[in-house]
């Protein structure tokens, strides 16, 4: 027996660059740790000496155990490629696709490309849309990566349609965007509205050929090992734990035998979540190495037996050729599963999870088990005393005592008959994403008829997420053997099946009503494909569905998503040098690929570093008793706890709270911290320390109790106009009506990271970290140590995203590090996982708008009075601002004569809630566009008429006074409606509804007014760092900081045509409160805007300085001049610092009047979606951005953030679900609770077009386009909006209905009313508690919420 020393529970941990770090000391933190970002992708290669062949897949390096790789090959993303030698052309292309912004999931991205070339050197684009299905991207939008890959693909050309199946080379002018016309322009520039436009954002030319023999091939000793007959069994020994891989059956059996408890450890992707996150603890392991007995597929005549060490991506494949061999009678079971195959998890779960581990572990989710069990499927077991088979049924998955496996049986494999002429299987399945996302509820069924009629013989149904196992609602299919497969039946089986399957009201996963709809709905569904499949077999005999119907039995697609982007060409009097308006690479792009750029965490150990973890409140409100922090200090490793008493300074810096002190104020607020010689001690002891608290009333959560208890953090602020209530009584109708916006979680994908390190002298201290404002986390550091802001030091390169989470939650989380290393006097590492940085640093403010609005019968809106509500947790963090842009933003793009808007943040028990891309307004303008919509309703005219009738048309003053010309939002308007062939596709989406009951499209077109900047000069100041050395080479620094959006990238190009140098002469460096002091805060899209000047500034300075010496020699290249001999020897200094006062705006509140934003910004987005009314579920069809970017300095980083920004926004009024407690405890704190949008999510058609204006105050005429997308992804609310309309005038009901954010499938579903609902209802009002069932808030639908007052005749 071969021995190996292992320290315990080590995983394949990927560093945040996507170093895979082979042996780590005990769990360690990484994106999400759970494999449901796919930011840690790797691939794993084994050699199969059976077949001689090598399979390569994707697994996420998270969730496996380095034991289990024994014998396997592990590619790792710089084993790809690497600046220092070669990159691939994977890498190549994804960087120069400009597929990365942060950069932080781009190792994984590159992998799951890289594994699927290596299967598939020529892959399809359908193949690429697969492979990226479980690889998370919260920056670019996907739609760049996805073209990255694409590039791969066969028919590839040099169009950026290709793989899109056209070519836009066919299209003619015009309706470029068109598909059923055919419409103009290439990849070349042409004429284009008289400005010339350009849809190329990189040149394929330049890509390297990819030449798949050129791989490293597969180490030829682990083929030697493979085939070595006399493998022994395997044992890692650690500290606590032992793993031993048994290498022939009769071992395994016996291992089993001998340690009975201890689980088999396959795929890992059940039990390793279960010992990272319910802290389970198991002191053996065992696995197999490549049994062939686990390891095969039997096809005989009545079925298929598939080995139970078959992963889930090779249970697809063997069911793939099984269902291609096969008669279609045959293969329904089989469909079905693959069917659930293509969306369960991502590609990498999938190839490690296996058939057994799926089977045993019984997941109440499970995708197949419901499947399997309505097929018969048979358990073939095997242990020491033989053989035997169990059902794959009812009592199995409900985990009866008689029917669990005895601890010393291992499924040997999973046996699946064949279905029959007269059997039909389904499955089907609700997730809150198309992919890679639990399902809400999914069902098996299956019915057998008597031989040639339709009546019942056998019928299974199986439910999933219903209850804590999967279900059976067996006593109904009892009750309906013998019954026809008719209305009745269906309607006797809805009402058995809900009395049979009771899920409580306080079930866990809430959302009962709706489950309890889908129930019911799924089978309907059911019903209508088994209706289908015997009129096929017999249309004399059996009636088919009505054609209305027919939709309701597909699932929608995943396409691979195809999009065009407009913007402006260079003109070509430019020098080629200047890099400005060219679609440069974002500066660390390659680096991003490659895994060499350096995020905090991949920065090397320091001798005596701690890591630190967080003790976090579980109180909402309560005061503090005791904390007993003996047991924590008593563990290994543990070297101190910090609290409150610990702060040297001020604990609590402009009303905020470093440590909690005496009272806690939010669950999830930080008490102590621990600090320990590793992650994993560190985590343990903070498990260890005790605390008691006592409630304190009143615990207050929602905005509501905020307002029933007076609890609010700032003042009101108000904008008024006209005589709003003098109005009111001149309008042909009022209403009234409220809308709630939920919140949202950041998602960066690189969490909240610090590295604090003390220095020897003088209390200076150096931090590391990704940060948005540097001055704040020097403040709030300096200030927490009771030192000078001189002595703090603090650095960051770049940021693993931010979107406003790094404004100020790390000047917190800053402190309370420094303040650890000042105590322990020893460097600290403070990471937060993902969980708890969810629950810690909180997100975008929840918002309740109410609104009543005056208007006439012919759509003219004359006053409205809106209050606004934001929740802003327990301290006023960025509250205010908050509250100042939703209110000084409030009209969006509409003029109403009398208007008056409030605002006020309230107080409450939650986590403080922060800056979040767009402050506010993503949220406010929902609610300007849903009383848009509710106006629309009451004056039977369409939405976009009303937003034509009410939007500015020419030069005119805001609420506020305040000056604008809005003709570039005129043009967006005109042209998206023009070139998306808007009012034809609402024709056809009109057609489309009459003729499908149960699927309904919509269209909304939403238009955007937007300010960029924040209403005080002062933060809109910025200074920049500029040197020349002396060989010419050029440093610039500048206040800002980069996280993904490209701003060093566009500061290079800045200096490079100011100086008028290559842009390779050119370097950024990292942003540090040393080199740059005072920086205000990289947010409110003015990055580029401010520091720009502050770069143009400090260049100019200097080139007026060189000025002499170019006169003396003009013909001189630049180091000639900048050489020693040159200007150094005149002693011109080569340094100076930019710097850039502001743009002159203010506010003067106490007038309601100011020039609050230094310019604005257009913009206009039209979506078609489709949505399900059965279920909930909706696909994006199309969307289509017009938006006014003036003169972009670089489109590619500017229409990456236009995508992106869409896309972030689309999440937040779709899938993006923050559940709470009753208690304000957050449910939601991982990849599997709360969903991001994924690949599958994307519009199927997406295109952006930049429109052209100008925009002299800022730096080359640009436009900051940071943010401004975000709510542009509100046209997809919208446009589900329309089709749920569609739905609701059909059925008769009301089409005056509010639809809150975000529009998830629960609500989707539960707004198209229907016999379903009605009966899933328990009563008529339902308030939906989407939260686990014992009460959350996060959503709140009140069906028909909207007063209408009839103000009769004037
Ligand atoms: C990110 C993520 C997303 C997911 N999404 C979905 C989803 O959408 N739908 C869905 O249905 N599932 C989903 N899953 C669950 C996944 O399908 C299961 O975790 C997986 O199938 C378990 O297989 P495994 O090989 O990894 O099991 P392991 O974790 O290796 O083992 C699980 C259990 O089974 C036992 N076991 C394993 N093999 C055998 C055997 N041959 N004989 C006896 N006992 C055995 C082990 O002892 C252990 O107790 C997801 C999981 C993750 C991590
Ligand atoms: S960190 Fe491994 S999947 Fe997210
Ligand atoms: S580039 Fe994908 S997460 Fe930032």
């Amino acid at each position: 027996m071969q021995k190996v020393e292992l320290s315990e529970q080590e995983t394949l941990v990927p560093s945040t660059q996507g170093n895979v770090l082979l042996v780590i000391k005990g769990p360690e933190p990484y994106s999400c740790g759970e494999g449901g970002c796919g930011s840690c992708t790797v691939m794993v290669s084994r050699y199969n000496p059976k077949n001689k062949k090598i399979r390569h897949y994707p697994v996420t390096a998270c969730l496996v155990p380095i034991c289990s790789l024994y014998g396997a090959a592990v590619t790792t993303v710089e084993g790809v490629g690497s600046i220092k030698t070669r990159i691939h052309p994977v890498q190549e292309r994804l960087a120069k696709c400009h597929g990365t912004q942060c950069g932080f999931c781009s190792p994984g991205m590159v992998m799951s490309i890289y594994t699927l070339l290596r299967n598939h050197p020529e892959p399809t684009p359908d193949q690429i849309t697969k492979a990226l299905g479980g690889n998370l991207c919260r920056c670019t939008g996907y739609r760049l990566i996805v073209e990255s890959g694409k590039t791969f693909c066969e028919e590839s050309t040099a169009c950026q349609m290709k793989g899109s199946g056209k070519c836009c080379m066919d299209q003619e002018e015009k309706s470029f965007v068109n598909r059923e016309e055919k419409v103009s322009f290439c990849c070349i520039c042409i004429l284009f509205c008289f400005v010339e436009i350009c849809t190329k954002l990189y040149n394929e030319d330049e890509f390297q050929p990819f030449d798949p023999s050129q791989e490293p091939i597969f180490p030829p000793e682990l083929i030697r090992m493979a085939e070595d007959p006399n493998k022994r069994r395997l044992t890692f020994q650690g500290k606590r734990t032992t793993w031993i891989t048994s290498v022939t059956l009769s071992d395994l059996l016996e291992l089993k035998v001998n340690f009975p408890q201890a689980p088999l450890v396959m795929g890992n992707t059940e039990v390793g979540p279960r010992i990272k996150f319910e802290d389970e603890f198991y002191p053996v392991f065992i696995t197999p190495l490549g049994l062939p007995e686990l390891y095969f597929v039997d096809s005989t005549d009545n079925g298929v037996t598939i080995g139970a060490g078959y992963s889930l991506a090779q249970l697809n494949d063997a069911l793939g050729s099984i269902v291609s061999e096969q008669p279609k009678e045959k293969t329904k079971t089989y469909r079905a599963l693959l069917k659930h195959l293509r969306t369960l998890a991502g590609p990498q779960i999938r190839n490690m999870a296996t058939l057994g581990g799926h089977v045993v572990s019984r997941p109440n989710y499970s995708d197949l088990n419901p499947i399997l069990a309505a097929g018969n499927a048979i358990i073939n077991l095997i242990s020491k005393d033989g053989e035997r088979q169990i059902a794959l049924d009812s009592k199995f998955l409900e985990r009866a005592p008689e029917a669990n496996l005895k601890s010393e049986e291992i499924v040997l494999s999973v046996s699946i008959p064949h279905s029959t002429k007269w059997h039909f299987v389904s499955g089907m399945r609700l997730a809150q994403c198309q992919e890679n996302a639990f399902a809400i509820v999914n069902a098996g069924m299956s019915v057998k008829f008597e031989d040639g009629t339709d009546t019942i013989k056998d019928l299974q149904m199986f439910y999933g997420s219903v209850g804590p196992t999967v279900v059976s609602a067996s006593q109904t299919c009892k009750q309906l053997i013998g019954r026809q497969w008719d209305d009745q039946m269906l309607s006797d089986a809805c009402r058995l099946v809900l009395d049979e399957i009771y899920i409580p009201p306080a079930a866990e996963g809430g959302m009962v009503e709706y489950r309890r709809t889908l129930i019911i709905s799924l089978l309907f569904k059911f019903y209508l494909k088994v209706r289908r499949g015997l009129n096929k077999m017999d249309p004399q005999k059996f009636p088919d569905i009505p054609e209305k119907f027919m939709s309701a039995l597909e699932d929608f697609p995943i396409e691979t998503p195809q999009g065009i982007q407009m913007f402006q060409c260079v003109d070509p009097r430019q020098p080629p040098q200047d890099p400005v308006g060219h679609p440069v690479m974002h500066q660390s792009a390659i680096k991003h690929a490659t895994g060499e750029a350096v995020y905090i965490d991949d920065m090397p150990p320091i001798a005596q570093e701690l890591f630190l973890a967080p003790v976090t409140s579980t109180r909402a409100h309560a005061k503090i008793i005791s904390i007993d922090v003996s047991e924590a200090l008593a563990l290994p490793g543990v070297v101190d706890v910090i609290t409150a008493e610990d702060v040297p300074g001020d604990n609590n810096p402009q009303e905020e709270i470093l440590y909690a002190q005496n009272e806690v104020i939010c669950v999830g607020q930080i008490i102590c911290t621990v600090a320990a010689d590793t992650h994993a001690h560190a985590k343990e002891a903070a498990k260890q320390v005790k605390i008691t608290y006592e409630d304190i009333e009143p615990r207050i959560i929602t905005i509501e109790q905020a307002l029933e208890h007076n609890s609010f953090l700032t003042a009101e602020r108000k904008i008024e106009q006209g005589n709003v209530e003098q109005a009111f009584k001149h309008v042909d109708q009022i209403i009234e009506g409220e809308v709630h916006v939920e919140g949202q979680e950041h998602f960066y994908m690189e969490t909240q990271t610090i590295l604090a390190i003390p220095k020897e002298e003088d209390k200076e201290m150096v931090l590391h970290l990704g940060m948005q404002y540097p001055t704040h986390v020097q403040d709030f550091v300096a200030t927490a140590l009771n030192v000078p802001r001189s002595r703090i030091a603090c650095h960051m390169r770049r940021a693993g995203g931010a979107f406003g989470g790094k404004a100020s939650k790390p000047a917190l989380l800053g402190a309370i590090t420094a303040v650890a290393a000042n105590k322990t006097g020893r460097p600290i590492r403070f990471i937060l996982e993902r969980g708890d940085d969810m629950l810690i640093t909180a997100g975008r403010h929840p918002l309740l708008g109410k609104y009543k609005i005056g208007f006439m019968n012919n759509g003219v809106i004359k006053s409205a009075d809106v209050e606004y509500y934001v929740n802003g947790g327990c301290t006023p963090d960025e509250s205010e601002l908050v509250v100042d842009i939703i209110v000084l933003k409030s009209e969006n793009t509409y003029y109403i004569p009398n208007f008056r808007c409030r605002g006020r943040a309230c107080k409450t028990n939650l986590p403080s809630n922060t800056a979040f891309r767009g402050f506010g307004f993503p949220q406010s303008t929902v609610v300007v566009e849903a009383y848009i919509t509710a106006v629309a309703s009451q004056c039977n005219l369409s939405p976009e008429e009303i937003r034509e009738i009410n939007m500015y048309k020419r030069i005119s003053k805001t609420a506020y006074k305040d000056m604008f010309n809005p003709e570039p939002l005129r043009r967006c308007w005109k042209e998206c409606l023009e070139k998306s062939s808007f009012y034809a596709r609402k024709q056809a989406a009109e057609e489309f509804n009459k003729k499908n009951y149960w699927k309904k499209k919509g269209l909304s077109v939403i238009p955007m007014k937007f300010t960029v900047g924040i209403p005080y000069t002062y933060l809109n100041q910025a200074a920049a760092l500029v040197h020349i050395y002396l060989d010419g080479s050029v440093l610039v620094i500048h206040g800002g900081c980069e996280f993904g959006q490209g701003l060093y990238t566009k500061m290079v190009q800045v200096a490079s045509r100011e100086l008028n140098i290559p842009s390779s002469y050119i370097h950024p460096y990292e942003t540090s409160t040393v080199t740059v002091p005072n920086a205000v805060f990289t947010a409110a899209s003015m990055g580029t805007d401010t520091n720009g000047k502050a770069v143009q500034n400090a260049c100019q300075i200097l080139m007026a300085r060189l000025q002499p010496i170019i006169r003396k020699n003009p013909k001189g290249k630049w180091e000639d001049w900048v050489s020693i001999e040159k200007a150094f020897q005149e002693s011109i200094s080569l340094s100076t610092t930019g710097y850039f006062k502001g743009y002159q705006t203010n506010m003067d509140w106490e007038k309601e009047e100011g020039h609050a934003f230094p310019y604005y910004l257009y913009g206009v987005s039209c979506s078609e979606v489709e949505v399900d009314c059965l279920t909930g579920a909706h696909k994006l069809l199309r969307t289509d951005i017009f938006i006014d970017a003036a003169f972009s300095i670089n489109p590619a980083l500017d229409i990456g953030q236009v995508e992106g920004g869409f896309i972030q926004g689309m999440g937040l009024y779709t899938t993006e679900e923050l559940k709470y407690s009753p208690e304000g405890v957050l449910y939601s704190r991982g990849t599997n609770d709360y969903k991001i949008p994924a690949v599958a999510e994307i519009p199927e058609e997406f295109y952006v077009t930049f429109v052209r204006s100008q925009n002299p105050i800022a730096i080359y005429s640009s436009k900051g386009l940071g943010e401004a997308s975000m709510f542009l992804g509100s046209s997809v609310f919208f446009a589900i909006q329309d089709a749920v309309t569609a739905a609701r005038r059909e059925r008769g009901l009301t089409t005056s209905f509010t639809l809150n954010s975000p529009a998830t499938p629960e609500l989707i579903r539960m707004n198209c009313m229907d016999q379903f609902t009605e009966m899933g209802l328990r009563s008529t009002s339902w308030v939906l508690h989407s939260s686990r069932g014992d009460g959350g808030y996060s959503i709140r639908n009140i069906v028909n919420n909207i007063v209408i007052t009839r103000c009769g005749a004037r």
